[in-house]
C-alpha cells in the first residue's frame, strides 16, 4: 500500500507483549485506523519502522503473517534507547508504525523445492513467517529443514513454536547453542558446523540464511562445499537505516540499498560483499 506521507508513522496500539528471551519481546501491534489496517498488506521478509514517540524509530522485520495474525508482530531485541523505550511500553500504549518496506522472499518460486532455513539468534525473526507460510501450505513444498542456533538455550527466540515445527510433516528442526546449561541435552556447536554435519542436499533446494554476518560468511562456505550455487542461497540483511525508501543512502551495499533493493538478496546479487576478509 502507498503511504500518504511515508515519513509520517501510522498510529498503533500495543496489544500484546511476550518475553521470548531475556532481551527479546514479541510485540503485537494494531494499527488504529481500520482502513489503514485493512490496506496494510505485507509479505514475509518485509520490514517496518516502529517508533517510540519522543525517543526515535528503528526498523524491524515483520514476523507475523496477514493470513494468520490479526495484529502485526515484531520480535524486538533490546539493544539501545529506542528498543528500550519500546520494551517499556505497556499494553494499550500508542506507538508509530511506518511501512511496510523492502522486498520479500519469493516463496512462490520455492514451491516444489526443499527449503533449508538457517537462522542464528534474532536472525530467526524474519525467517519465522517463511517457516509458517511453508507449514500453512505444506503440500506445496518439499522437505523443510530448520537449523536454528543461539548463544544459550534461553536465547532461542521462537522456542514456544518448536513443538509445532517439529511435529509438522517432512519437517526437521536442528537446534544448537554455543553454551548449554544443566538442562540442555542438545548440541553445543556453531551453526556452520551443524550445517556441515547435517549436510542438506543442494538438489532442487533453496537455502535461506539470516543471522550475524560472521555466521552468514562461514555458513556460505559450507553451503558451497555442499554444492549449493549462489542462486540457491538467499539471505536477508540488516543495515543502518533512516528513511527505508532508498532516499538517504544510509544502507548502501555497493550500488544497492538494503532498504529498497533488499533486505532479501540472493548470494548471486551480493556475494562480493560477503566474501571472507
Ligand atoms: S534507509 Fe535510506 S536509503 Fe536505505
Amino acid at each position: 500500500m502507498a503511504l500518504e506521507n511515508p515519513f509520517v508513522p501510522y498510529l498503533a496500539t500495543l496489544k500484546s507483549a511476550m518475553e521470548l528471551t531475556p532481551d527479546v519481546k514479541l510485540m503485537g501491534v494494531e494499527l488504529e485506523d481500520p482502513a489503514i489496517k485493512a490496506a496494510f498488506d505485507y509479505k514475509p521478509g518485509q520490514f517496518a519502522f516502529l517508533s517510540a514517540f519522543g525517543v526515535g524509530e528503528s526498523p524491524f522485520g515483520i514476523v507475523s503473517l496477514p493470513q494468520r495474525n490479526n495484529h502485526l508482530e515484531f520480535a524486538v531485541r533490546q539493544v539501545g534507547t529506542v528498543t528500550r523505550a519500546l520494551h517499556e511500553l505497556e499494553l494499550g500504549d500508542t506507538l508509530g508504525v511506518r511501512g511496510p518496506f523492502g522486498n520479500y522472499f519469493p516463496l512462490e518460486q520455492y514451491r516444489g523445492k526443499d527449503v533449508v532455513i538457517i537462522g542464528g539468534g534474532i536472525g530467526m525473526a524474519p525467517l519465522r513467517p517463511v517457516i509458517n507460510t511453508i507449514l500453512d501450505h505444506r503440500d506445496e513444498y518439499g522437505k523443510l529443514l530448520i537449523i536454528n542456533g543461539a548463544r544459550t538455550p534461553q536465547d532461542l527466540v521462537f522456542a514456544p513454536e518448536f513443538k509445532t515445527w517439529m511435529e509438522a510433516s517432512r519437517t526437521k528442526l536442528e537446534l544448537t547453542v554455543d553454551r548449554g546449561d544443566e538442562r540442555w541435552g542438545g548440541r553445543e556447536a556453531l551453526v556452520p558446523d551443524v550445517v556441515r554435519e547435517v549436510a542438506p542436499s543442494p538438489d532442487n533446494a533453496i537455502a535461506i540464511i539470516c543471522g550475524p554476518l560472521i555466521m552468514i560468511r562461514f555458513t556460505l562456505t559450507v553451503l558451497k562445499d555442499l554444492g549449493f550455487k549462489d542462486h540457491q542461497i538467499v539471505t536477508t540483511l540488516e543495515a543502518k537505516m533512516k528513511c527505508g525508501m532508498g532516499k538517504c543512502a544510509r544502507c548502501n551495499l555497493g550500488e544497492k540499498y538494503v532498504c529498497r533493493d533488499g533486505p532479501v538478496f540472493t548470494m548471486e546479487q551480493i556475494s562480493q560483499f560477503l566474501e571472507q576478509p
